[in-house]
């Protein structure tokens, strides 16, 4: 699944920079050129680079400061 359609950045490709030590997505960006363009995927880099244990999104990094449980893709689906 494309992640950043402007640069034909994947999903995987994304995982692989997290993999690879990128902790933001401006080092997401500098490893693959996602989120560099328009910017409407770097919401979905922060969300992985949350899943994988980087550095959570803003939202969620609110949401854990105030107690609420965090929401899961299938939730959000
Ligand atoms: S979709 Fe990633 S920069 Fe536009």
């Amino acid at each position: 699944m494309y992640v950043c359609v402007c640069h034909g950045v994947t999903e995987d490709r994304v995982r692989q920079e997290i993999a690879e030590g990128a902790k933001t997505p401006r080092q997401v960006a500098k490893g693959c050129k996602a989120g560099t363009d328009c910017g409407s995927c770097v919401r979905r880099i922060q969300a992985l680079l949350g899943h994988e244990g980087a550095r959570p999104c803003p939202t969620a990094r609110l949401a854990a400061r105030l107690g609420l449980p965090a929401h899961t893709a299938a939730e959000a689906a």
